[in-house]
């Protein structure tokens, strides 16, 4: 494997499992330092050392509520007082709910607002104030839902597509300080999230076999687009789903 991140340190949020573990055990394996921030303390801690007894390295697992700008502060902190540098954020931590628009209430609307949106937020203003003079990547993992949706998740969609102006306007203001921005709009990918998704288990939204990618294959997207490799990529959003996008 090639190891596209050696001496360099990367932030993955909602790490410690499905997606985003994925993604820090990629960057990891190609050198990365990874700090894995995750709500679950314990299951943050336990993904960090898991990395480390599989294949050496560093790693660090931080708990963080993504939604809390005070807790996005303090990981970024935690990662420079130990790593001395941070290179990479990954905005993945992501929550969806289930309800009609008429039931959706505005605390229900904040609530995944401030994970899905703000989360990714306050992680890019800590990347514009703290990566280094060789700037820095910034991968947001989005949803096809930015783009196309279903009923009975407008917080989560509406999240999602305003996540891919976040990354436009991050790449526009990151032009002249060398920091880059894109997003990955993953479709169906085997985690618990989608399993759990009502309108999926409803079958309200039919999930071909052939459309259900894995974790892994969102990690070698983020891996390739927070890496030199996609040294002239900003601004710009991968669907990373199966062709399901494509379809009619
Ligand atoms: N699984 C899919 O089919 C799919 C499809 C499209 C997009 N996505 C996106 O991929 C990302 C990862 O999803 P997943 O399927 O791995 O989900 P998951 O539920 O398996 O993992 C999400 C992780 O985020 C953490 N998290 C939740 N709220 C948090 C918060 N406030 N602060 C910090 N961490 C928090 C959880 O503890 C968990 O570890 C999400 O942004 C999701 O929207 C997933």
């Amino acid at each position: 494997m090639d190891r596209r991140f050696e001496d360099r340190v990367a932030i993955v949020t909602g790490a410690a499992s499905g997606i985003g573990a994925a993604i820090a055990a990629r960057l990891h394996a190609e050198g990365a330092k990874v700090a894995v921030a995750d709500l679950k303390a314990e299951a943050a801690q336990a993904a960090a050392a898991k990395l480390v007894a599989d294949a050496g390295g560093e790693a660090i697992g931080i708990a963080c509520d993504v939604g809390a700008e005070e807790q996005v502060e303090a990981t970024v902190r935690a990662v420079l007082d130990r790593f001395g540098r941070v290179d990479v954020i990954v905005n993945n931590a992501g929550l969806m709910t289930f309800k009609t628009l008429a039931e959706f209430t505005g605390d229900d609307w904040l609530k995944v607002l401030r994970v899905d949106l703000l989360g990714a937020a306050f992680f890019t203003r800590q990347g514009f104030l703290h990566f280094g003079e060789k700037g820095g990547a910034i991968v947001n993992i989005a949803s096809v839902h930015a783009v196309e949706t279903s009923a009975n998740a407008a917080p989560y969609s509406a999240a999602k597509a305003a996540l891919l102006s976040l990354t436009r306007t991050s790449s526009i203001e990151g032009r002249d300080v060398a920091i880059r921005a894109n997003a990955v709009l993953p479709g169906a990918i085997d985690t618990p999230m989608l399993w759990e998704n009502p309108n999926v288990k409803s079958g309200a939204e039919t999930i071909d076999k052939r459309d259900v990618g894995t974790p892994a294959d969102i990690a070698n997207a983020v891996a390739f687009l927070a890496s030199e490799d996609a040294r002239f990529i900003t601004g710009t959003t991968l669907a990373v789903d199966g062709g399901r996008l494509a379809r009619l």
